[in-house]
């Protein structure tokens, strides 16, 4: 079984982007702990992050060629602005949950509306790193049930 992990614009920069807001975890540091996890029962987890829309776009649709059963995607700055991306999700018809580090809840109004939230298996925000960790867990239980 295959996971897929999205992670949109400026994700990159994690570990020295606003540290008190989003944590000093590095996103190699966040790839390696899932990795680890999912390989304990045996799902290939991958890992894609890119700072253009087109190029998420472009990872949702060839992750349904690839039977991907599962995304975990922090769409980032995307979260609250991308319809296409959202699309994209829709089209494939690929399972996701929605991550955020930070508690979007707490913070500027606009990162309160999400595209993606109402379509998604579930959302966790404001658990920092932990938050993939959790949704990794969810995405293995599911993938668990499917199995016969
Ligand atoms: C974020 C929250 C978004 O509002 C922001 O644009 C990000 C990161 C988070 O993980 O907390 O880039 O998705």
């Amino acid at each position: 079984a295959r996971i897929l992990v999205l992670h949109g614009p400026n994700l990159n920069l994690l570990g020295t982007r606003e540290p008190d807001i989003y944590g000093r975890t590095t996103l190699a540091d966040i790839h390696a702990a899932m990795e680890a996890r999912a390989k304990a029962e045996a799902v290939l987890v991958e890992s894609f992050q890119s700072n253009h829309e087109g190029q998420l776009i472009d990872r949702v649709q060839a992750a349904a060629a690839e039977s991907v059963s599962f995304i975990i995607i922090n769409p980032a700055g995307y979260t609250h602005t991308s319809v296409a991306l959202r699309d994209a999700l829709a089209a494939v018809a690929i399972p996701y949950v929605e991550v955020h580090l930070s508690n979007v809840h707490a913070r500027e109004p606009f990162r309160r509306h999400s595209y993606f939230s109402d379509r998604a298996a579930g959302v966790i925000c404001g658990l920092g790193a932990y938050g993939y960790m959790a949704a990794l867990e969810f995405a293995l239980s599911r993938l668990r049930e499917a199995q016969p």
